[in-house]
């Protein structure tokens, strides 16, 4: 029994000593000197003191007690939506500010075992991206997202060859309501717009793309909001991407990409399941062979000038091709193969100008399906009931006639249906 006390006694200082010695002085300076330079009106380093920096909210520390993990995410960004007035408005549902606001200090740079860096949704008053950074050559995960940096990107993160994910995002997507009046809905918690906007945490922008060509582990690459006009004017821009060939994840939207989908680099991207280039100025048509991408499952080409048909990609999960005017869809032959897959499907503001045809219905795990302004006729066909999992049908401003499927009500996961400005008759109960 007293040995058993003794242990555990021992065992408690042991504990003790290691945390109090755990952190390397040095590392733990430069952590306070990174504090000292921000306002923190939340108090979220409030556990930034003492002797030991591995306890502190954020921090990690490897066994032999140097830091890898300094993780500042903001918890509570902004949420910001569009209004009807086309009025940005935020709304929180905490009114304390989680920005760390302020200037980095390049001491933060020399805890050289960092693996992982998160300093998204901060406020660093567009200052440049901290060049130091390169020193930090054993970060996998780089997070700089939405912090209000302002600079251009050229050879700051190109030594970092362990990185496999890596978001330099300065702009995000928010809702936008503004096109919403009343709709014709069954219960539902939140309205969904038709179309999305960005709202802009930075100004950055990158001449070419070179220097992603190091760094061949990424799997995850996100750049939205990053202007890659002068870049995209080379019609070699996205060779440097074709190196990438573990990448799984990559988002070039609202990056004013020009000219035509760069399908001969995005072949090689053999792993590849999200492809986000949303808010481009993208001309070309979809290129069948994205269909060579076996591991392709969302796919978000919206807010382009694309023209062209929708090939056939049974392996989608997700397509999003809203707001392409120059677009023609045939719903019935886009359809007369079943897309088993997808789950979400928004062709808002295309040519499509046909029916829905009755084989929709064969893609059973259709889920949102949006397609407003697409001048569609017709009535909408009996077989939609058979799509049991449809949550979301938004078809507003067609020319769809006749009435409402009578058994509408068996879709007993349909949270949201929109149907203004058509030439319906009767009503929904
Ligand atoms: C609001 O923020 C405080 C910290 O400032 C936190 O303790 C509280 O849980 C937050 N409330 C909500 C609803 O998020
Ligand atoms: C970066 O590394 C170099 C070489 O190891 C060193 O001389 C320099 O002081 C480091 N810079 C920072 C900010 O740690
Ligand atoms: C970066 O952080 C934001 C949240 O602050 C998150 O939404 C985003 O997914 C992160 N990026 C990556 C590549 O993990
Ligand atoms: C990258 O590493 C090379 C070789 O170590 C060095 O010469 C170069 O200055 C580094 N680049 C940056 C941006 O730190
Ligand atoms: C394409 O991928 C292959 C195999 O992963 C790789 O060897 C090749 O270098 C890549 N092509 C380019 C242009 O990087
Ligand atoms: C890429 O895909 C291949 C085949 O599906 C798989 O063996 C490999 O592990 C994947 N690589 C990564 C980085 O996920
Ligand atoms: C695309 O896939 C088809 C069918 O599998 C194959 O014949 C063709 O060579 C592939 N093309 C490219 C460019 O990979
Ligand atoms: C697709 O749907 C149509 C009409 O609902 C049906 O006649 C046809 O057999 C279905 N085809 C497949 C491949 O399921």
């Amino acid at each position: 029994m007293q040995l058993k006390k003794d242990l555990l006694v021992f065992a408690t200082l042991f504990y003790h000593f290691s945390m109090v010695y755990g952190c390397d002085e040095t590392e733990r300076a430069a952590l306070m000197s990174f504090k000292s330079l921000l306002t923190d009106p939340s108090n979220r380093l409030s556990s930034w003191q003492g002797e030991n920096c591995c306890n502190w909210k954020g921090i990690k520390c490897s066994s032999s007690g140097r830091v890898i993990v300094v993780n500042l995410r903001n918890p509570n960004p902004d949420n910001v939506l569009i209004n009807v007035n086309k009025e940005v408005f935020s709304y929180s549902k905490n009114t304390s500010d989680f920005v760390l606001k302020g200037t980095i200090s390049p001491l933060l740079f020399t805890l050289n075992h960092m693996q992982h860096l998160d300093l998204s949704f901060n406020n660093f008053m567009f200052s440049k991206l901290p060049t130091e950074v390169s020193n930090l050559t054993k970060l996998t995960y780089l997070n700089l997202s939405n912090a209000m940096f302002q600079d251009s990107i050229t050879t700051q993160f190109s030594n970092l060859t362990s990185l496999r994910s890596l978001d330099l995002s300065c702009a995000n997507i928010v809702a936008d309501l503004s096109s919403i009046s009343i709709s014709l809905t069954l219960p539902l918690d939140l309205d969904f717009g038709s179309m999305i906007s960005f709202i802009r945490y930075g100004e950055l922008s990158s001449p070419n793309l070179r220097w992603l060509e190091g760094i061949r582990g990424l799997r995850y690459l996100v750049l939205t909001g990053v202007d890659l006009s002068k870049a995209s004017e080379s019609f070699h821009w996205a060779k440097p991407i074709s190196s990438l060939s573990n990448l799984m994840s990559l988002q070039l939207s609202k990056c004013k990409i020009s000219g035509r989908i760069p399908i001969g680099q995005l072949l090689n991207l053999t792993n590849l399941s999200t492809l986000k280039m949303r808010s481009n100025v993208l001309t070309s048509s979809i290129p069948e062979l994205l269909s060579n991408l076996t591991t392709l499952s969302v796919l978000d080409f919206s807010a382009n000038y694309l023209d062209g048909h929708i090939p056939y990609f049974p392996q989608l999960k997700g397509l999003s091709v809203n707001s392409n005017p120059d677009m023609t869809i045939d719903l019935v032959s886009m359809f007369s193969v079943p897309w088993s897959k997808l789950t979400f499907l928004d062709i808002s503001f295309a040519r499509v100008g046909g029916v829905i045809p009755p084989s929709l219905s064969n893609s059973t795990s259709l889920t949102f399906f949006q397609a407003d302004g697409c001048s569609i006729q017709g009535s909408i066909p009996s077989s939609v009931t058979k799509l049991k999992k449809l949550s979301f049908l938004m078809l507003n401003d067609n020319y769809i006639t006749g009435q409402l499927p009578v058994n509408m009500s068996s879709l007993i996961s349909l949270q949201h249906l929109s149907l203004l400005q058509n030439s319906l008759q009767g009503r929904i109960t």
